[in-house]
């Protein structure tokens, strides 16, 4: 059987001794990452992003608790095995960390050459890993003839170089625009999808997490706040830097403001909130349910958005006639069909 879990973190804590207050920039962090998820973790700066990340690939040695990958203790590994064990790791960051005298072909060869590969396969890799991130006509130029977008796909190139399990990204869109942030989340959905390489991405950009991800850790102070699926943590995050972050995209992160203001032109009837999920529409299944009933229905209001490409909403509607047990009745009925409702009033 195969197993779920690929990254294995339990009570992982990381203490910078080198600075002067001895800084815990992780403290006591419990995190499963599953094989083929993409999985992110989003904070402010200084939250410890970055230094969870690199705990994982064992480039910041933890002060306590255990990573196991694969079902491999990291902290027990000796040098030699480590490098091994790295090489099953990729690892992109903000700022590429490209060789800036070395040509793109030469920066993807790089780990390959590291690997003891022969030169007579390298280039048949590289011009593989050329075609995967779009950069064929590209191998002889150097860093500084590309675009921002075109260094992190040298980068990811690079990174999967050696056919990793697991891609590791630093803030790998956050030093591009809008535009070629999408074109990069995009290769790593494809990447993802196409070679089931499990993504554990660190951002602070919540349009990040939407986009790609799967899973979601918030992180502050070096703790994780709150932990779950993409979608929950948007249609109800609990955390108030979780709230922060949803109201930075969310087209409905400030539903609750919202329904202050339809409060307020009181209605008549009992109002309902119903979030969906998926293309269907859930207008059909509303009028099939109140049409034996003297109940009617007004939609107040309706958002739509994507997540990873799946549409989802929420709508705001107001039960009114009937009684009050026939409009509870019309409530159970939607719930029996699988939909998620949530009574606003009263
Ligand atoms: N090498 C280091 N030495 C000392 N302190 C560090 C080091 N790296 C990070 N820190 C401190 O650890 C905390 C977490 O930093 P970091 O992991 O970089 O957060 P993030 O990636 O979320 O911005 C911060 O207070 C930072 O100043
Ligand atoms: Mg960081």
């Amino acid at each position: 059987m195969e197993v779920l879990i690929l990254i294995h973190i339990e009570h992982l804590e990381k203490i910078y001794e080198n600075v002067p207050g001895r800084v815990p920039a992780i403290q006591k962090i419990h995190l499963h990452i599953n094989r083929g998820e993409i999985f992110g973790i989003i904070g402010h700066s200084g939250a410890g992003k970055s230094t969870l990340l690199r705990c994982v690939n064992m480039l910041e040695r933890p002060s306590s608790g255990t990573i196991q990958i694969d079902g491999e203790e990291m902290t027990r590994l000796d040098a030699r095995q480590l490098q091994t064990k790295r090489r099953k790791i990729g690892m992109i960051f903000q700022h590429f960390n490209l060789l800036s005298s070395a040509t793109v072909a030469d920066n993807i060869a790089f780990p390959l050459k590291l690997a003891g590969m022969a030169t007579s396969v390298i280039g048949t890799r590289i011009k593989e890993l050329l075609e995967l991130v779009g950069l064929q006509e590209h191998a002889h130029k150097f860093p500084n003839q590309l675009s921002g977008g075109q260094k992190q796909r040298v980068g990811i190139a690079r990174a999967l170089a050696n056919h990793p399990d697991i891609l590791l990204c630093d803030e790998a869109t956050s030093a591009l625009d809008p535009q070629t942030t999408n074109s990069i989340l995009s290769l790593l959905l494809d990447i993802n999808k196409k070679l089931g390489i499990t993504i554990l991405l660190i951002t602070h950009e919540m349009q990040v997490i939407r986009a790609i991800c799967d899973r979601v850790a918030v992180m502050e102070n070096g703790q994780i706040v709150e932990t779950g699926n993409v979608l929950d943590v948007f249609l109800k995050p609990q955390h108030a830097v979780t709230k922060d972050f949803v109201g930075q995209v969310s087209d409905f992160g400030s539903s609750h403001e919202e329904d202050d203001s339809i409060l307020r032109t009181s209605p008549r009837g009992k109002l309902i909130r119903i979030t969906y999920i998926g293309a269907k529409t859930y207008e059909p299944i509303l009028f099939q349910i109140v049409k034996s009933t003297q109940v009617s229905f007004a939609i107040l209001q309706g958002t739509i958005s994507s997540m990873k490409h799946v549409p989802y909403g929420q709508l705001v509607v107001e039960l009114t006639g009937g009684d009050s047990h026939e409009i509870d009745a019309v409530i159970t009925r939607l719930k029996q069909e699988g939909i998620d409702v949530e009574v606003i009033t009263p």
